[in-house]
């Protein structure tokens, strides 16, 4: 089974958050139970890409390696919308076209954020800012789907 999670009902559906810490632009994005879904494929990716958007904004990173963190980022993004919409089709998730629609904007402003660092080296911070930003909107997007889980789940 592709997601065994969806089989145990005794999942403990504890929620997590993400919440971006006080200090401006260097403030360390931390994976916290509102988030948590009960579905290790998922978790562990929202987990992940986490982790290296604060690579990105890491105090000692240089541009060669914001810029290897960015492009792990997005392929590791693209890795998981794949993934997230093989589960939320195996679920019967009535609003999958509009979760994909939003996965490629996202994919898009990804690429933008890629580029904009590569072409203005004085944008570093606030283009990696917005892609914190823009990936943490699209986690509490990813939270609509949380209660069509808990039925399907039978909660
Ligand atoms: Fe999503
Ligand atoms: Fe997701």
């Amino acid at each position: 089974m592709l997601f065994p999670a969806l089989r145990n009902q005794n999942e403990s559906g504890a929620r997590r958050t993400v919440q971006q810490n006080p200090g401006g632009s260097s403030r360390r994005l931390d994976f916290s139970e509102h988030f948590r879904f009960g579905v290790p494929e998922l978790d562990g990716a929202h987990a992940e890409l986490i982790d290296i958007l604060n690579e990105t904004r890491a105090p000692d990173a240089d541009r060669q390696a914001i810029s290897d963190q960015l492009h792990r980022f997005s392929e590791a993004y693209a890795t998981h919308c794949r993934v997230e919409e093989i589960f939320l089709r195996s679920v019967g998730y009535g609003r999958l076209s509009e979760h994909v629609a939003k996965h490629r904007a996202l994919a898009r402003q990804i690429d933008e954020c890629c580029r904009a660092f590569q072409a203005d080296p004085t944008a570093d911070r606030q283009v990696i800012d917005a892609l914190c930003e823009a990936f943490m909107e699209h986690m509490l997007y990813d939270l609509q789907f949380k209660s069509h889980l808990d039925e399907v789940r039978g909660r």
